[in-house]
């Protein structure tokens, strides 16, 4: 589907970037911050789970949580090259036909989608500059639950932001990156119905888990 995000994001998660990540995926399983979301999901004990995965990369949460939480997954991502690899890797783990894959922007797309237990965005926040929109939509979405990563608020994390933005400027690339107010992305949820029941910290990123 065409839009400004879909173009961007295509342009920076592309498909060089797609096969190193699945490569590093079946080398050593799920990354640091994405094991803090499988842990979270997980933590709700639940069965045949319905789940949504937006912005889901290669398909990491999926491939995992069909194993065992869940029986279906929806997957929106604007980068092509990433659903190209996920549908492939899927596929390859026979987890195909459990899974619906979306090529769009979640916030033009989200009304036309069903409601599912739970909803993941594992680094998303980050690459989107209206968080509020993104947010509010994911939550429309979210029977249950709703875990996220997103870089932690720091000053060096502000500073590491702030110069990987400036040399975006510099090769003239429209892509940013975020540091979003966590404050504000948590009053947000909770006026949406969500209370946040847990947070994990790495070094640069943290986790946090919102339920009903
Ligand atoms: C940093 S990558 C993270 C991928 C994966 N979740 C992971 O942690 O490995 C950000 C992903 O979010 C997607 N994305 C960003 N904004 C989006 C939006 N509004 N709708 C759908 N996908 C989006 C990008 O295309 C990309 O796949």
């Amino acid at each position: 589907m065409p839009c400004n995000c879909c173009e961007m994001e295509n342009n920076t998660f592309g498909e060089d970037e797609a096969k190193a990540n699945l490569k590093d995926y079946r080398k050593r399983g799920p990354a640091n911050q994405t094991k803090l979301i499988l842990e979270a999901v997980r933590s709700l004990g639940l069965r045949d789970a319905s789940l949504l995965d937006v912005g889901g990369g290669i398909g990491t949460i999926h491939h995992e949580l069909l194993k065992d939480v869940a029986s279906e997954a929806t997957h929106v991502d604007a980068s092509s090259a990433y659903l190209k690899i996920a549908t492939e890797e899927a596929r390859r783990l026979g987890h195909e036909a459990q899974v619906k894959f979306i090529h769009a922007d979640f916030t033009d797309v989200a009304e036309n989608l069903r409601q599912v237990d739970v909803v993941t965005l594992d680094r998303v926040v980050c690459c989107y500059p209206n968080f509020r929109e993104l947010l509010k939509a994911a939550s429309s979405k979210s029977r249950r639950a709703i875990a996220l990563t997103y870089p932690r608020e720091t000053w060096w994390m502000k500073m590491a932001f702030a110069v990987m933005n400036f040399f975006q400027k510099v090769m003239r690339d429209p892509f940013r990156v975020f540091v979003h107010p966590v404050a504000e992305m948590e009053s947000l949820l909770n006026g949406e119905g969500l209370r946040k029941t847990s947070t994990r910290r790495l070094f640069v990123w943290e986790m946090s888990l919102y339920q009903r």
